[in-house]
């Protein structure tokens, strides 16, 4: 089969930006089997003395996550903090309305800190402002932050926490504008409550940063008013504003669901253009950053949910929205990962939703084993080889049309020089049948040479991992090779690539 031919040219000096290694964030929420049967376990014969699977842990610190935002989502908007803190045996059982599901808050934000040292992650805590407001939110911050010698502090203190978690990234609510959401708002009634929210905040730590709500997903209809008018209350007492954004292959049209980081790509320019919007209003020498704090692919799960919040509400973490991952979801991951690269000037965030179980990359199994979905691998690659400095490229490459998009590239890529003066070059092939034979000039890396490359590539579309199989896998590749300053390789139909460059003499 005659392999389709594309051509980068990638140039030392032409830079998008630092990429901030945030980027590689998750997401924990008090939602189906996240907390309860996924991080944590107690009985499980992996279980620490805390109750936290040893192994989900090992899996979660393979993937360096710098940090984890936690505890909702949907969750928070009707969360009691208090609830999860103090002696075990006291805390309450609460109808949990987001999830139809119990709380019985054995996890609260001491113990959700501690795993996240344990995880070598910072923790992005998001404050209640559905059900509640800015006093909830500075205790709740008073109780995390300040070291001693107030009323909150001394309380996590007599709850066994002497030393403050020093929390820095804080989330002002979450979705607001969703009518889903408990409390949801108007973008004018959301607007103040933020900016009062933060500016009390801030009162009480200055050094925090936080995180303004933008849309709940690109379909709203009332994206971009609501950034333009919620960041024209908030655009000076915050540092960024939030995307959501989740993918589904729901029509089974592989070719337009791999498309789909086109979308992913406008949604940030227009959210970015709205935010210098609001910046050129209010004549601001600041650039408000943008913070990705959920996205991901979700879809195969809907049916399986509807079903069991209809027959067992108010049920102790049930199986909600265990998406199976294909080897195709791992693809358009893979997309949606080079999308947040290409963007890295103005991306400083961004979280994968979720962690364990939830729509996430690792899987367990109730008293059984813990193991990698699809999409935990170009997550892995990301996550260990771009961190850096993300690379402007310039790519000519054959294009589609799908149903949805036109002028699709079948090649997608982006390319990151790591601090040690590596490159790795990601690179998605989109085509389903053809492989793409691809030329990538080197400026200013002309005398580097391939120190690795890896694929996940060769399975069906539809192939699934399973606690028994785990038929998608990366697999080292040995075809690429550098000649007078130019990477020649051949990327296989529908794959996924890493091509890691060294500077070297072969
Ligand atoms: O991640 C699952 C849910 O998706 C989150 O709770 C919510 O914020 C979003 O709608």
């Amino acid at each position: 089969m005659d392999a389709l031919q594309a051509k980068v040219t990638l140039d030392k000096d032409y830079t998008i930006g630092k990429v901030d290694k945030r980027i590689y964030g998750s997401f924990v929420e008090h939602l189906g089997r996240c907390v309860y049967g996924g991080i944590y376990e107690p009985g499980h014969p992996q279980a620490d003395a805390q109750g936290f699977r040893k192994d989900v842990l090992e899996l979660v610190k393979e993937l360096r996550v710098p940090i984890v935002r936690y505890p909702g989502g949907n969750f928070v908007s009707g969360y009691r903090w208090e609830d999860g803190v103090g002696p075990r045996e006291n805390r309450p059982r609460r109808l949990e309305t987001a999830w139809k599901s119990i709380e019985t808050n054995a996890v609260g934000l001491n113990e959700f800190c501690d795993w996240a040292k344990m995880a070598g992650s910072e923790v992005m805590m998001a404050v209640n402002l559905g059900t509640r407001g800015i006093a909830e939110a500075c205790d709740l911050l008073e109780y995390c932050n300040h070291p001693s010698g107030s009323a909150l502090s001394d309380l996590r203190r007599s709850h066994g926490w002497a030393e403050p978690h020093r929390i820095k990234t804080w989330c002002l609510g979450n979705e607001m504008d969703g009518p889903w959401q408990m409390g949801h708002k108007t973008p004018a009634e959301y607007g103040r409550l933020a900016a009062e929210t933060a500016r009390a905040m801030r009162m009480i730590d200055s050094e925090i940063e936080l995180v303004s709500c933008g849309s709940s997903n690109p379909n709203m209809p009332t994206q971009p008013e609501w950034e333009a008018i919620t960041l024209s209350e908030t655009y000076d007492v915050v540092d960024f504003i939030s995307m959501h954004q989740y993918f589904s292959n729901e029509a089974d049209d592989t070719p337009d669901f791999l498309a789909q980081t086109l979308s992913m790509d406008g949604f940030i320019r227009s959210v970015a253009a709205t935010c210098d919007y609001v910046k050129a209003k209010k004549r601001s020498k600041k650039t408000l950053n943008i913070s990705f704090d959920e996205w991901n692919v979700w879809f195969h799960s809907r049916q399986q949910d509807n079903q069991i919040t209809e027959r067992t509400p108010w049920s102790l973490a049930p199986h909600l929205l265990e998406d199976i991952y294909t080897f195709e979801d791992a693809l358009l991951v893979g997309g949606l990962l080079i999308t947040l690269l290409t963007h890295a000037d103005r991306v400083k965030m961004a979280c994968m939703a979720q962690l364990v179980n939830v729509i996430a990359p690792i899987m367990t199994a109730e008293g059984g084993a813990a193991w990698r979905q699809t999409i935990y691998w170009p997550l892995l690659h990301a996550s260990l080889y771009g961190r850096g400095t993300a690379l402007q490229l310039a790519v000519s490459s054959p294009k589609y049309d799908s149903k949805t998009y036109t002028d699709v590239p079948y090649l997608h890529a982006a390319a990151v020089e790591n601090d040690e003066g590596g490159v790795t070059v990601f690179a998605l092939n989109r085509s389903l049948s053809h492989p793409l034979e691809l030329a990538c000039v080197l400026r200013g890396y002309e005398d580097y040479r391939v120190a690795e490359q890896i694929e996940l590539a060769g399975a069906d579309l539809k192939a699934v991992n399973t606690e028994h199989s785990q038929p998608v896998a990366p697999q080292k590749a040995g075809n690429a090779k550098v000649e007078n300053g130019v990477l020649h390789t051949l990327l296989p139909a529908a794959s996924w690539n890493v091509i890691r460059l060294e500077k070297g003499t072969k």
